[in-house]
């Protein structure tokens, strides 16, 4: 352990030794399904991609993430991939992502490719031959088991684990052919690839390497912290015990040699480019280990996404079909914690709301009525470009994209995981309207088809998604001709003193970048951490100090929590910023419902 104390590492952050790219860069996620198409077969295409750079450059944007456009049977939206160094037909071709890749560097940005390597597809070339027989050479490449019987002789997977996109389901698929189960932690048509197997690990560096000499900055890595499996693969304590199966992360996450996989990988392949990494880690909310990856000596990875803001609505230890209460000092916490052991530990956060796993943050966050829907988006979007780490942006949150509303039924779903809960809550309550009612609410506030919905670019037919005669492969949300890119563009103020929401990500960016030193790379405390509604902090650099405000309720509050604190001038709002001089500066500050506002301090 380091002799150095929190407060000399805390100055670490706030020189010039410290700076990065990947620190500063505003990453834009990209699911290209939904994003843009434009071949008229209702499916995103990279040349949608392509088409759309000079938006995204203006918006702010640094780094594009695509989510995987590799080839693929859309099992999972292509995160069960069947050729690593091979595009989808549906998106378009190798040449076209070489075209993109030049446009985007043209451009002055960077792309990351989403790295999908815990499995592949059912289809991948290695599992084909790994499941052909027992005695194929690539059998010991997936995570093959002999059945277990029960009492009464009946044939049972190798333990309880529940399958995380259909929790009705068990972790192990059965292969009639080999006589033997295969782990497929997501949907049988993803089988776990076998990381203790060190030809596994070569191809996979061999993927990394072939993108990044093909011009991509780095990867996105889908579920990394779940490539080292406890080898004993025990049963689950059961914590849901309506659930024949259970979840079983705490054998799967973090499990024994991830570290050293990831520090191979930085060896082997990382360490010789420049890159931004950053994994993708569910379930893991220790701090240890999770500056092990991310500490600045660790050798691992850049950052991490963790779960714990996107987490805050489900049941504690239960799956992600939950409803859980939550209020604003739940999200502080989070936020705080994160903060501070950044900071403390010398590690690098990533800051995100929202992404294709997620409900629509104006919705889940803040309250997406007309009434509010926008004030909610700029409240989340001073949140975020206000906290110290990489900043990530999902496609459409620029503009407040919602959730798809009530009225939609349960065919409009078309996610895997969502057809599986419809599918479980039928089986375990058939003649139950209100089970079923209940289902049909958790998916319009939980099911990652909100996120999924294509995006809003214009008030014509399909949102200018897709051409006006073609049919979008997911419908379009029903607010389309309001919420939309180009009403944003055409309309930057659409009352005076105010900015679109759109308008407000923009100069928020532009804010973010000018203010760095405050911003991405300052210091943090949390002020008036038990106030029930308002999330409010301090942020600092060598020369200039600035407090945070947001009031995370549709109430108007009387905040006093400033203490001895006065501000200089408020610097934004997302309320009609002409009377921004008016506010108060100090003592009781009144907050209008979801209002925030960013300050300099004296
Ligand atoms: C990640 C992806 C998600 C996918 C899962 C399995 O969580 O973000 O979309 O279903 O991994 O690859
Ligand atoms: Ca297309």
């Amino acid at each position: 352990m380091s002799s150095r104390t929190n407060a000399e590492m805390r100055g670490l952050h706030i020189g010039t030794d410290r700076h990065a790219w990947w620190k500063e860069a505003v990453v834009y996620q990209i699911y290209p399904a939904s994003f843009l198409d434009t071949n008229g077969d209702g499916w995103g295409d990279v040349p949608g991609i392509t088409k759309k750079l000079d938006y995204l450059k203006d918006l702010g944007v640094d780094v594009i993430w695509v989510s995987p456009i590799y080839k693929s049977p859309q099992a999972d939206m292509g995160y069960d991939i069947a050729d690593y160094e091979d595009i989808d037909p549906s998106y378009g071709t190798l040449s076209d992502v070489d075209n993109l890749i030049k446009e985007i560097k043209k451009r002055g940005m960077k792309l990351i490719m989403d790295l999908v390597v815990n499995h592949t597809s059912d289809q991948h070339a290695w599992f084909l031959e790994s499941r052909s027989s027992k005695s194929s050479p690539k059998r010991d490449w997936y995570i093959w088991k002999a059945p277990r019987y029960d009492s009464q002789g009946n044939r049972q997977p190798p333990n309880n684990w529940a399958l995380l996109l259909g929790e009705a389901n068990s972790a192990w698929t059965w292969d009639e052919n080999t006589q033997e189960y295969y782990l497929s932690l997501f949907t049988p048509e993803q089988p776990d690839l076998n990381w203790e197997n060190p030809a596994v690990r070569e191809a996979v560096h061999n993927i990394l390497r072939f993108w990044l000499d093909r011009g991509a900055s780095g990867f996105r890595m889908d579920v990394i912290n779940l490539i080292s499996k406890v080898q004993t693969f025990p049963d689950a304590e059961v914590l849901a015990p309506s659930h024949a199966y259970q979840p079983g992360d705490k054998f799967f996450a973090n499990g024994p040699r991830l570290h050293e996989f990831l520090q191979e990988i930085n060896q082997k392949v990382l360490s010789k480019y420049d890159t931004l990494t950053v994994g993708e880690m569910p379930f893991v909310r220790d701090e240890d280990e999770i500056i092990k990856v991310v500490g600045a000596e660790s050798g691992e990875l850049n950052m991490i996404f963790a779960f714990d803001l996107v987490d805050i609505d489900n049941v504690p230890g239960e799956f992600t079909f939950t409803l859980h209460p939550w209020n604003a000092r739940d999200l502080k916490r989070c936020v705080a914690r994160l903060q501070r052991l950044m900071l403390e530990r010398d590690g690098w956060n990533s800051l995100f709301v929202e992404n294709h796993d997620q409900p629509r943050s104006v919705s889940r966050y803040t309250d997406d009525s007309d009434q509010w829907r926008e004030y909610g988006a700029k409240l989340l979007c001073l949140l975020q470009t206000t906290l110290a780490g990489t900043l990530y942006v999902y496609q459409g949150e620029e503009i407040g994209m919602r959730n798809v509303p009530e009225s939609w039924g349960p065919e409009e779903y078309k996610d895997i995981q969502s057809i599986n809960f419809f599918k479980k809550y039928n089986e375990m309550y058939p003649d139950n309207p209100e089970k079923i009612a209940l289902a049909r609410k958790i998916m319009q506030r939980k099911a990652r088809d909100n996120a999924r919905t294509p995006v809003q670019w214009t008030a014509d037919p399909h949102a200018g998604f897709t051409s006006p005669s073609s049919k979008p492969w997911m419908r379009v949300n029903d607010d389309y001709k309001t919420v939309n890119v180009a009403a944003q563009l055409a309309n930057p103020n659409p009352q005076p003193g105010t900015l679109s929401v759109h308008s407000f990500w923009r100069r928020g960016l532009e804010h973010r970048k000018k203010h760095k030193e405050v911003f991405v790379y300052g210091d943090f405390e949390l002020i008036d951490a038990e106030h029930e509604s308002v999330v409010a902090y301090k942020r600092w650099s060598k020369d200039t100090a600035c407090v945070v405000v947001l009031n995370f309720s549709g109430e108007t509050v009387e905040w006093d929590g400033m203490g001895e604190m006065s501000v200089k001038r408020w610097w934004a709002g997302n309320y009609d910023e002409r009377e921004l001089g008016k506010k108060s500066t100090g003592g009781k500050i009144e907050l209008s419902p979801w209002e925030g506002l960013i300050g300099e301090l004296e």
